[in-house]
């Protein structure tokens, strides 16, 4: 009996070394200097939300804790709680209302003009959050979306402006219920209480259905029942609704039209029941780029709409969906985005097996510097309570989020292609640019920069902005040695 206690004890021992010299090995990897104690307003500085929809914005602020919120010229209608920094409550009036948000600690102050823009449009810069296919696949359960949640918290990621959190498929009852209503099934007992849960630390609650009559997964679908779903959700409080095309291509197959008008018909049907809730849900299309979506997703209020099939933590896959983005910039705007699918950083899995990703440290670095130049959603697809710290300091850098968040809204330009690196422009709101210097070789290579091929000053200052390190004037160019598969990631004005 001893022995055999001596011996679990042992393998114990030797899993958790096995575990901490894996993340401990991915520490070295590390760019991102720890975060400052002293308080920092980050995320996003713009907020819409439709007339008399209810609002919860968590102001997302980094620094020791305990943190301070206020908020000066705060419309009537709205409150925000100074220890969490929730705003919450309605506006009646559509308009800009414009305040100063302040956020303090011991240690200091620090402030930020914000806007929350009441109109028609949501989404005005890309949703950030978490989904649970990437990693859970069908076997997701309240239990690991609640996991996810604390862990967003806990680990800070909220502090950096990550709100949504998103179930995928595999939440719906295997019936509707005799009124036609739909309830999810035993893994999910209680979506309002859990909506309200989220809700309450100032997160976002989102879902998922599809057009036709069974999701991918083979769940229950909206089909035929999209304003009764829609009503659904909104009773639980639902904030953002991913709506996968599926099934509905049997449908649109039988009825025999299968012209453009016919395919964007189910997202019409669903974008008007939306349109009838009593509160505002972020409307994600995902139809894997099918007819050019980019084209007419803006006119069924898509906020995103995904441009390719999925994605899988291998390199092959990012470099196949990174090919067909350079095309689509002209349609990235407020409220409108491409979406080239989830991040998959972490533990992932796609069911109830996970690993950690496959893709180098480089390619997780290029992965996420793509997705914030091209203004894409920035969903994150691992277990999120096993964030290690490499992980963690990748999706809690300010200055490259603020990329992805900027409020004019530019995807990034593709404007040097060569096989082996590519440069990428984004033009932001400030004045400045960000550029993405991507080494696709197999080999660590120096690359040059010309300020003029890239339609720029003829003298820069620049910044590294994941290493948050200024590194002075460039006349005429730049060099910078990027490892393989790597990049460089600069601010320039
Ligand atoms: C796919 C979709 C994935 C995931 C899955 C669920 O069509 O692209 O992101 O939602 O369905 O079954």
């Amino acid at each position: 009996m001893k022995s055999l206690k001596l011996l679990s004890s042992l393998a114990f021992t030797l899993i958790a070394c096995a575990s901490f010299s894996q993340s401990d090995s991915l520490d070295k990897y590390i760019l991102t200097p720890p975060p400052s104690p002293k308080p920092h307003i980050n995320g996003a500085e713009v907020f819409g939300v439709r007339p008399n929809s209810p609002v919860i914005y968590k102001i997302a602020a980094s620094g020791q804790k305990p943190l301070h919120y206020e908020v000066k010229n705060l419309p009537q209608g709205l409150s925000v709680d100074a220890s969490t920094g929730v705003i919450t409550g309605a506006l009646k009036n559509a308009g800009d209302y414009k305040m100063e948000v302040t956020v303090s600690n011991a240690l200091g102050k620090n402030k930020r003009n914000f806007t929350i823009k009441v109109g028609n449009q949501l989404g005005l810069t890309p949703a950030m959050g978490w989904n649970s296919w990437n990693c859970w696949g069908l076997s997701v359960n309240a239990d690991r979306v609640k996991s996810s949640a604390r862990a967003m918290i806990d680990k800070g990621l909220i502090d950096y402006g990550w709100s949504y959190i998103n179930i995928d498929d595999g939440w719906e009852a295997a019936q509707r219920n005799a009124d036609g209503t739909i309830s999810p099934n035993e893994k999910f007992p209680d979506m309002k209480s859990l909506s309200d849960w989220l809700h309450a630390q100032g997160l976002k609650f989102g879902i998922y259905s599809s057009p036709g009559t069974r999701t991918c997964g083979g769940f229950l679908a909206s089909y035929q029942h999209e304003l009764q779903d829609a009503a659904t959700y909104a009773s639980w409080g639902v904030d953002y609704l991913k709506y996968d095309w599926c099934s509905y291509d049997s449908v649109y197959r039988a009825e025999g039209d299968t012209t453009d008008a016919a395919f964007i018909k189910p997202y019409t049907i669903m974008q008007k029941a939306l349109l009838q809730q009593p509160r505002d849900i972020y409307y994600s299309l995902c139809q894997y780029g099918w007819r050019d979506v980019w084209k007419w997703g803006a006119n069924v209020n898509g906020n995103s709409w995904r441009t390719t099939g999925d994605i899988n933590d291998s390199w092959g896959s990012l470099t196949s969906i990174w090919s067909r983005q350079a095309p689509l910039y002209p349609y990235a705007s407020p409220g409108h985005w491409n979406d080239p699918d989830m991040l998959v950083v972490g533990m992932l899995g796609w069911s109830d097996n996970l690993h950690p990703t496959k893709l180098t440290p480089d390619e997780q670095y290029t992965h996420i510097s793509l997705w914030c130049l091209l203004s894409a959603p920035l969903l994150i697809g691992c277990d999120m309570s096993k964030l290690d710290n490499f992980t963690t300091s990748l999706l809690t850098n300010d200055e490259v989020l603020a990329l992805d968040q900027d409020i004019l809204g530019k995807q990034a330009q593709q404007i040097i292609k060569k096989d082996d690196y590519q440069i990428w422009v984004k033009q932001l709101e400030d004045g400045t640019h960000a550029i993405g210097i991507f080494n696709l070789s197999k080999e660590a290579k120096t690359i040059h920069v010309d300020w003029k091929e890239l339609n720029l000053s003829e003298t820069l200052t620049v910044r590294d902005l994941w290493r948050k390190k200024d590194l002075g004037k460039f006349k005429k160019g730049f060099d910078t040695k990027v490892n393989s598969h790597g990049v460089e990631l600069i601010k320039v004005k």
